[in-house]
């Protein structure tokens, strides 16, 4: 029963170990929380990824690494360049509100919707994660933190899972 107790403890404290080095990556500079908020922190640019605490690891990584992308849009206003926009999630009819994904950090523009020429779907963005910089090992480390962020679950993530 003590090994037992002892096994357990260990593997507990793996987890805690893999969630706090996730959750340094994640905020690191220029880190998913530039775009992504979690635990009270980050900036609300993109999806909101408490929903992604309950499906499996190899569905979340998918997310993660997807080059394809379902919500921002290519928006040219009448004057300016055209640029890639993600949507504010709630926003008053009188005005839109889009964070402009060709800045880092994003910055939020308001405009009236007389003022788009035209939104076409996204061609030119790419979600950062999706174009490299991230070892399996760090990956694991960041799905560690928000699946522990979503649900309060502490569990590692093995590096050969997110392969
Ligand atoms: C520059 C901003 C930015 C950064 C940095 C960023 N993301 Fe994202 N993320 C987005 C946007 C915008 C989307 C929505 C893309 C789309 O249109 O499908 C997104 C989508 C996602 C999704 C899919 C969510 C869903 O519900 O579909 C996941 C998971 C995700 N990001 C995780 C991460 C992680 C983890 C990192 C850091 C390794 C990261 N993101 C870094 C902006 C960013």
């Amino acid at each position: 029963m003590i090994w037992l107790s002892v096994l357990l403890f260990m593997q507990a404290s793996a987890a805690d170990k893999q969630i706090e080095r996730g959750q340094t990556l994640f905020f690191a500079e220029k880190g998913c929380g530039t775009c992504h908020a979690l635990k009270g922190k980050g900036t609300a640019v993109g999806p909101d990824l408490r929903a992604l605490g309950k499906v499996g690891v190899r569905a979340v990584v998918t997310a993660i690494r997807a080059s394809r992308t379902e919500y921002v849009e290519t928006i040219k206003l009448k004057e300016g360049d055209p640029f890639p926009a993600m949507k504010v999630a709630s926003t008053e009819a009188a005005t839109l509100q889009y964070y402009d994904l060709s800045k880092t950090p994003p910055e939020l523009r308001k405009f009236a919707p007389g003022d788009v020429e035209s939104k076409s779907d996204n061609s030119i963005w790419k979600h950062p994660p999706s174009v490299g910089g991230y070892t399996n090992e760090q990956i694991a480390d960041i799905v560690a933190f928000v699946r522990w962020a979503a649900t309060g679950s502490r569990k590692t993530v093995d590096p050969s899972d997110v392969e």
